[in-house]
């Protein structure tokens, strides 16, 4: 073993937990539900698989679905700033929710941060 991976660290059991707190959180923050499928089910299962390869594990999203484009994919919808600091803070509150060392949580934050600026794609609509 030469390094250990933000993936190495959480663990698969606390990575699906954090996903289902994230979602959970996003189903009841009104800049977000309105976008989001009404069940999560599915979504949450993708993106399992996308933060496990995010943080260094295993490349178990690109194995089902092909290179994630994440940009591309997320076109359909409106993301504006808002939607990405909402999107941000649920991810910051699930974290919390997971019981995520803070160390461990300023790490994925400052990536999926980064990322989620990433998605904009749309300006705020009162500017
Ligand atoms: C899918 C919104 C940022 C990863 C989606 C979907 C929406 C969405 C509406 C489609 C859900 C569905 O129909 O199942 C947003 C918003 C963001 C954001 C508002 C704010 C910036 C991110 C970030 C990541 C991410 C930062 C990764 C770190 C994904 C993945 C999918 C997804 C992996 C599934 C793609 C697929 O269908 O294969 N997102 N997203 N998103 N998002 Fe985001």
């Amino acid at each position: 073993q030469e390094q250990q991976t933000l993936f190495d660290y959480i663990g698969e059991t606390k990575l699906h937990q954090l996903v289902d707190a994230f979602y959970a959180r996003v189903q009841e923050h009104p800049d977000l539900a309105p976008i989001f499928p009404d069940d999560l089910t599915e979504t949450a299962r993708k993106q399992k698989q996308f933060l496990t390869q995010f943080f260094g594990g295993p490349p178990l999203y690109t194995e089902e679905h092909g290179h994630p484009m994440l940009r591309a994919r997320h076109m359909p919808f409106t993301i504006t700033p808002v939607r990405a600091s909402a999107w941000v803070f649920c991810m910051e509150e699930a974290m919390e929710d997971t019981g995520i060392e803070e160390e461990v949580q300023e790490h994925m934050l400052e990536r999926l941060t980064l990322t989620a600026r990433h998605m904009i794609n749309s300006p705020d609509p009162d500017g």
